[in-house]
């Protein structure tokens, strides 16, 4: 396994996990990295850590470039264990090396690996002595855990940026000039709507402390490495973290006997007849996950379900409790869906879609199967809205 050189005596030495396909329920189908950097200086400093199974990979290069013995300082910028998991495996090779993370990493480390170690708290603007360089540190809390910061080095231009700019990509190419641009903002897109977007105000707070640093190279902690294309990163970090939608539509829907997609379909053409782009996302097809990236841009969220057993159907429960927790704002929403007798379904939806604090368009309910007639007065009426 080897290192990556990134700039003279600064090596990415991670773990690539090509099998990954499930991140607590985001689905990865790319896998991920978990990326962790070494700087060989008067001093040497190890950058974040990757998961437990990893170990061996990073420890493997590591071992390429320095004896991990001699391992002076452990930077540990997030706490969360696919950075942190494989802390007390290196410190067995090191054990006197210094532990630094932010003072909410530093009570949290010990909950997760126990107190056989000592962890320094840094604050923003302490700066750790390497030789002919340095790290100082920013805290970013909630991007996206209390305990977040990213280190800088001035001397070099990186920013190591932990989760910010992350992306669940595993490949042998590391920098954002050997990958597909397209792959990449896409993977990086999902990657902020399904771990990044509740935390959008602290975003925009990074933001204005990354903006004001000189940086050539940005290293997030999963996938690529930026270099190229660091204008373009944080200009979609900026589109994102201030709620930019466009004039496009998602609808999703689960369907019993088609009755629900049909009307779903209806409403596809109003959005369709007002030149408005539309995303179908059937929930039998599609993962949350991935909807979610379609739904940061997106102005209208539409969500249908039949009713079953006066409720809606699971597949839409598991969609808008997703929804709820990651908390997109300023969307318009509205409800549809077919119902046998009770027809709970669509207040039902229509509620959750009140909490998430969109403003609602009319809500669509049939009962049993939707005529021709019926469908053409859906699609005339709705369009109206629009
Ligand atoms: Fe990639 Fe919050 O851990």
């Amino acid at each position: 396994m080897k290192p990556v050189k990134i700039k003279d005596g600064i090596y990415w030495v991670g773990g690539i996990d090509w099998d990954l396909r499930n991140f607590h329920g985001y689905l990865t189908q790319r896998g991920s990295t978990y990326n962790s950097y070494l700087i060989v200086d008067e001093k040497i400093v190890l950058i974040d850590n990757v998961k437990s199974y990893m170990f061996k990979e990073q420890l493997e290069r590591i071992s390429e470039i320095v004896d991990p013995a001699k391992i002076d300082y452990i930077v540990q910028n997030h706490i969360e264990m696919d950075h942190s998991g494989s802390l007390p495996l290196i410190l067995e090779y090191c054990p006197n090396a210094k532990i630094f993370a932010s003072q909410k990493g530093a009570e949290g480390l010990p909950k997760h690996y126990g107190d056989k170690w000592k962890y320094n708290a840094v604050k923003s603007g302490d700066v750790l002595e390497l030789g002919k360089r340095t790290l100082s540190f920013v805290q970013t809390p909630m991007v996206h855990w209390p305990d977040n910061m990213v280190s800088y080095c001035k001397e070099e231009k990186i920013l190591f940026s932990n989760d910010a700019f992350g992306q669940h990509i595993a490949s042998s190419e590391r920098f954002d000039d050997e990958y597909p641009y397209n792959i990449l903002i896409e993977e990086a897109k999902k990657y902020y709507a399904n771990i990044v977007l509740p935390y959008s105000n602290q975003v925009k707070k990074a933001l204005t402390v990354v903006e004001n640093l000189d940086i050539e190279v940005i290293c997030p902690s999963h996938g690529i490495i930026y270099r190229s294309r660091i204008p373009e990163i944080l200009r979609e970090y900026k589109k994102w973290s201030a709620n930019e939608v466009e004039n496009t539509a998602v609808i999703v829907f689960d369907t019993m006997w088609k009755s629900t997609e049909k009307i779903a379909q209806a409403i596809q053409s109003s959005f369709e007849n007002k030149g408005i782009y539309v995303k179908m996302r059937n929930l039998q097809s599609n993962h949350i996950s991935d909807i979610m990236t379609d739904i940061i841009t997106a102005k209208y969220l539409g969500v249908g379900s039949p009713t079953l057993n006066n409720n809606i159907l699971p597949t839409v429960a598991a969609f808008l409790a997703y929804l709820k927790g990651l908390a997109p704002k300023g969307r318009t929403g509205f409800a549809f869906g077919s119902y046998g007798w009770g027809g709970q379904s669509v207040e039902i939806v229509e509620n959750e879609l009140k909490s998430c604090g969109f403003d609602l368009l009319d809500k669509i309910k049939v009962q049993y199967v939707p005529t021709k007639e019926t469908l053409l007065e859906i699609r005339e009426s709705f369009e109206k809205n629009l």
